[in-house]
């Protein structure tokens, strides 16, 4: 179910040039089932009418709490207690700086000091109001206190320079704070634990433009690391490929070859509690990378290039192994099982993901899979033809099922 499912949202909107960008982002939470509520500053309402928000939410909009009709109710207590999520957007540097210093001279400033809500702050201001050391010290101030702050843009302002301090668009946005308001859900079943995930193939430079590389997308371990992600884990993906979107809350660590990809590996391992090797990593390498391009010869004779093995990863790793819970992959066309068996014990696996690449929807560059679970001592399992979302579930669920997290 989504998150923002019947969700009560205040958004707090304060003065500045971005304001009209939060009835987009309100939009798109309405759409995902949330009831949204608006308090605006005074000076909010010189950007954008509260008339627009009433409309849009077809809520009444707080704004101030000293002309209030109805004598039951004190507004911003009540708005404080409906408040299940609050998200101040955009907000100024006026707004962070109360916050930081739990003033309360309006509806807004009151609501956010009254609620015991999660607090998401989305600042947006020239760049050099935000590069000021008040501002920072401010927003320091805002995270010390336990409030959500999504660093600002890059690019051109509305003063007609480029700067930090921009607005991000909304969909960065509400993708930012789906996955912050996911981490904040209790009993995540991957809660406080390091996943490592490799992903996609690795480029063996032949020369300066030219490389041998394989059919993988890196899709799949785009997808184990979006889905580890989820789960609560804290992920970094070291990727081969920069072709992929990179999942929301997870840490990138970009690479081209196999012994780059070696290296990484080796210096995260120590604190990794589950690594799953996703990159299809080559297996050989020219034994020379030519400094220039190869020209062709004069005669137009054939090339030879002369190929050597690559570090096996999953097999150098294997004394290394202490706690760490690894799960491998094998990409066959032929043999499947009797091969991936072999690698499981081999490599000293605790899950290898088998899949045969020759069948139509399974393995390299799709959105699907079809694959083989293996573990030691236990009858193989092998999945439907699922999306490649499903199947990383299916492979972490195993792995935590299987003794992933320790105790
Ligand atoms: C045209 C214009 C644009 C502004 N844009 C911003 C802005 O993007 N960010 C910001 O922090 N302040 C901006 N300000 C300044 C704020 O409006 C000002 O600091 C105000 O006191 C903020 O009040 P509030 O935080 O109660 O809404 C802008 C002011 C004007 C006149």
């Amino acid at each position: 179910m989504d998150i923002w499912n019947k969700r009560h949202v205040t958004v707090v909107i304060s003065g500045g040039i971005a304001s009209y960008k939060a009835l987009l982002l309100i939009r798109q939470l309405m759409k995902r089932g949330a009831t949204v509520r608006v308090a605006m500053t005074a000076h909010a309402a010189e950007f954008v009418t509260p008339l627009t928000f009433q409309t849009l939410t077809q809520q009444p909009v707080v704004l101030d709490e000293f002309t209030a009709t109805d004598p039951k109710y004190v507004v911003h207590v009540a708005l404080a207690d409906w408040t299940e999520t609050m998200i101040m957007v955009p907000a100024t540097a006026n707004l962070i700086a109360k916050v930081a210093n739990g003033i309360a001279d309006d509806a807004a400033t009151t609501t956010i000091l009254a609620t015991t809500a999660p607090k998401f702050v989305i600042p947006a201001m020239n760049s050099h109001m935000y590069a000021n050391p008040a501002a920072q010290r401010n927003l320091n101030q805002l995270v010390a206190d336990g409030l959500h702050v999504l660093t600002p843009a890059t690019g051109m302002l509305a003063e007609g320079y480029s700067g930090k301090g921009r607005l991000p668009e909304p969909d960065v946005i509400i993708d930012w704070l789906t996955d912050q308001l996911t981490q904040l859900t209790p009993n995540l079943p991957l809660a406080h634990q390091h996943v490592l995930v490799t992903a996609g193939g690795t480029r063996e430079a032949i020369d300066p433009v030219r490389y041998i590389s394989n059919r993988s997308s890196g899709k799949m371990g785009y997808a184990v690391a979006q889905v580890a992600r989820e789960m609560g884990a804290d992920v970094t993906l070291i990727s081969a490929t920069d072709q992929l979107p990179v999942p929301v809350g997870v840490h990138l660590v970009k690479v081209a070859s196999a012994a780059e990809l070696l290296t990484a590996v080796n210096a995260a391992f120590p604190t990794t509690n589950l690594l799953v090797m996703a990159a299809a990593v080559s297996d050989y390498r020219p034994v020379q990378s030519a400094d220039q391009k190869i020209k062709k010869p004069a005669d137009h004779g054939d090339l030879t290039l002369q190929l050597t093995e690559t570090p096996d990863i999953l097999k150098q790793l294997a004394p290394q192994k202490t706690s760490q819970y690894v799960v491998g992959f094998a990409a066959e066309t032929q043999h499947l099982l009797t091969n991936a068996q072999r690698k499981l014990t081999q490599k000293r696996l605790d899950l290898l993901v088998a899949n045969d690449v020759s069948k139509p929807g399974v393995g390299f560059n799709g959105d699907t899979n079809q694959v083989t679970l293996l573990r030691p001592n236990q009858e193989p399992v092998k999945t439907a033809l699922l999306s490649k979302i499903e199947i990383a579930r299916t492979i972490l669920t195993t792995a935590v099922a299987g003794g992933a997290v320790k105790a």
